[in-house]
């Protein structure tokens, strides 16, 4: 389990909603038209507080048809008391009431809790997707790098950097590389309505966006990577290799691309692979303060096999296939890259070390602590931990034809 930051809402925006345009209407001193408002934005908040206590029935959904591809746009302006208040419905997976008689339960922090009472469900709808990704699965052999980035819906910025940065689809070295963000959605229902639009927006502008209707928390993030592999399994079953990673790494994508090039002889995707920051001899967080609690109730094993950080994994179509194939008879644990090694472990398979993937505290040679050596970046295949302006500004410096290392090649990060 490596530090990740937890997804921080960078995104601020705001929409027009029915209190904006409320206050429009009252002082042009429309006094019906207010009466109207107020009325139609009375019974949408009941409808909303029913709804948040399973009160309405989900049929409310198809209030929410228009809102696919072009239409979403003029949802935008749409006035007050529109549709968008009902969320999108969780069809299908009920949560297993049993697990109140599981001894402790009562005492276990809520959202062990809440994994414990949804740990069974792995179909989720796609709320946005993307099958053409890989050009369909027959020419998926095509793509040799395939970026998947694990972004929460808010982390936009970070999005943005990376698609201009180390996520560029584009070829290098005569081979194609693709990307992709894996999302969930918000459970705040008032951030899932916003970065709904948002999402949809990128979606449109860029393609690169999956989104599944399941909570985008933490202990969901094992729900992610298992639907990702089944996602690759259906829509790009040839991706030669994929990087999967998190949002706040930076992967130097030519490096990645000339190491495994220089495999392909051996292995060209159609064997194991499977590298990163390895982890071994660890076992699950017992103490109920950490965010990577994992208490008895949800796993007894007191070890994990060997994995690799999850912050950045570099794996070979072929394991992400195998992966796949055994995720579907391992019980979901809530450590998402510890579950990983599991999945390995189950197929005979071992995770292994590369020294180019920091996923844990890079030291950086350096006397300034806000100054990177771009030399130092330039010979890593990826590392963790980047704010977006660092990554623009790292991704420069390492393509400086004239970057003479050894000395004086500091890039001051810092102001
Ligand atoms: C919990 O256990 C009790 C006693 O075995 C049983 O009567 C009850 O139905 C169980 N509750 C649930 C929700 O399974
Ligand atoms: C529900 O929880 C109980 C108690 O942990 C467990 O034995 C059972 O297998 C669970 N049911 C499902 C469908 O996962
Ligand atoms: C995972 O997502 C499902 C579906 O949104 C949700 O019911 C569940 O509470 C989430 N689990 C956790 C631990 O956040």
């Amino acid at each position: 389990m490596t530090m990740r930051t937890s997804g921080a809402p960078l995104v601020q925006f705001t929409l027009p909603g029915v209190v904006g345009s409320r206050r429009e209407s009252m002082r042009r001193g429309y006094l019906s038209v207010e009466v109207v408002l107020l009325s139609a934005t009375g019974f949408v908040c009941l409808l909303f507080v029913l709804d948040q206590h399973g009160v309405v029935k989900r049929d409310l959904t198809p209030l929410e048809q228009p809102v696919s591809t072009k239409e979403s746009v003029k949802l935008l302006v749409i006035p007050p008391g529109a549709a968008y208040w009902v969320r999108t419905s969780h069809l299908g997976c009920q949560e297993n009431s049993s697990v109140v008689n599981i001894t402790g339960f009562k005492q276990l922090p809520d959202h062990i809790k809440d994994f414990l009472r949804y740990r069974h469900c792995r179909h989720f709808p796609t709320l946005l997707d993307v099958p053409n990704k890989c050009g369909g699965p027959a020419a998926s052999t095509e793509v040799f790098l395939f970026l998947v980035i694990k972004s929460s819906p808010s982390n936009y910025e970070r999005r943005e950097v990376i698609r201009k940065t180390w996520g560029k689809e584009t070829t290098y070295e005569g081979v194609q590389v693709r990307r992709l963000f894996i999302s969930g959605v918000p459970s705040d229902p008032r951030e899932a309505r916003r970065m709904k639009k948002l999402l949809r927006i990128e979606s449109r502008d860029h393609g690169d966006i999956l989104q599944w209707d399941f909570y985008d928390s933490f202990f969901n993030l094992t729900l992610k990577q298992v639907l990702f592999h089944q996602w690759v399994e259906k829509n790009c079953p040839g991706a030669r290799f994929i990087f999967n990673g998190d949002d706040d790494v930076f992967v130097n994508t030519y490096n990645m691309v000339h190491y495994l090039l220089g495999l392909k002889t051996s292995n060209n995707g159609d064997k194991h692979l499977f590298v990163g920051q390895l982890i071994a001899n660890v076992g699950p967080i017992r103490e109920s303060w950490s965010k990577y609690y994992v208490p008895v109730q949800v796993t007894t094993s007191n070890s994990y096999p060997p994995y690799c950080g999850g912050g950045g994994i570099l794996m070979s179509g072929f394991t992400a296939r195998t992966i796949h194939k055994m995720s579907l008879g391992i019980e979901l644990l809530p450590i998402d890259d510890a579950y990983l090694g599991i999945c390995l472990e189950k197929a005979g398979l071992k995770p292994a070390s590369h020294m180019g993937m920091r996923t844990v505290g890079v030291n950086i040679p350096s006397s300034r602590l806000d100054s990177f050596d771009p030399c130092y970046y330039r010979e890593l295949l990826m590392v963790h931990r980047f704010v977006p302006y660092e990554m623009l500004v790292m991704w420069r410096a390492i393509q400086e034809p004239n970057l003479i290392c050894g000395k004086k090649t500091q890039v001051y990060l810092g102001m």
